[in-house]
């Protein structure tokens, strides 16, 4: 299995990769990765001074107040009890969904999965609004021509260090370090990779 011994001669880079960048270079990014989401999926409802639930999203002052707190719709490290990912999360038979079943028949539509993992992944980690807490992406050191290297993880949890060539929306391409292309499925990374590879390609 080609794939399998590449994702093990990997993991070395990885684990000094990982001990020079414990943060890890896959942190999500609230401005980047998230409110995107929550904009094109909960403004319409939870925005401005007349939000429903009394929950705004589109402020991070008052977003935040639903955070942790009293009365939170997001407990931080917590995405099971988070009233803001379980809601999300539901499907469109039960009531409780959010954006609600009969405004979903009218064209609000739900988060992907991939968005709702993206989201879990972010309460998980914290549910932090500040960029700057984030790692920087790994990067080559050598070369002036040095391309960015991330770090891809698959649904098994097993990471490989690589550049990004492009994706087709069903498989990436990556280039290995050596300067070898390899073809990844895009089911088989998890959420954030997912993402990431969708990102990549749309730049
Ligand atoms: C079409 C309007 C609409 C959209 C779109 C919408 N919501 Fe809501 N949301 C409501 C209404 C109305 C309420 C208040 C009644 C309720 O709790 O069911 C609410 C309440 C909530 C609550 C509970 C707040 C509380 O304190 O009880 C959460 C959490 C929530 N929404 C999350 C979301 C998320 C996440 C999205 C985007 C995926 C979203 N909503 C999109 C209309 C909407």
């Amino acid at each position: 299995m080609k794939q399998e011994a590449l994702l093990k001669s990997s993991l070395i880079a990885a684990a000094i990769n990982f001990l020079l960048h414990p943060e890890s270079a896959l942190a999500i990014d609230f401005k980047e990765d998230i409110r995107p989401i929550l904009s094109d999926k909960c403004f319409k409802c939870h925005s401005g001074p007349r939000a429903k639930g009394k929950l705004r999203m589109d402020s991070d002052e008052n977003f935040a107040k639903r955070i942790g707190g009293d009365d939170p719709v997001i407990v931080p490290g917590d995405a099971v009890s988070s009233l803001l990912a379980v809601k999300a999360g539901l499907p469109r038979s039960n009531g409780d969904a959010m954006p609600p079943p009969p405004a979903r028949e009218r064209g609000a539509e739900a988060m992907t999965t991939a968005e709702l993992n993206l989201v879990k992944q972010w309460i998980a980690d914290g549910a932090k609004f500040d960029a700057s807490e984030e790692g920087e992406p790994a990067t080559s050191a050598e070369g002036a021509m040095a391309e960015t290297v991330y770090t891809w993880v698959n649904t098994e949890n097993k990471k490989l260090e690589a550049q990004f060539v492009s994706s087709d929306g069903t498989n990436v391409t990556l280039k290995m370090e050596g300067g070898k292309d390899i073809s990844y499925p895009l089911a088989k990374l998890n959420a954030e990779s997912q993402a990431l590879a969708k990102k990549l390609a749309a730049e």
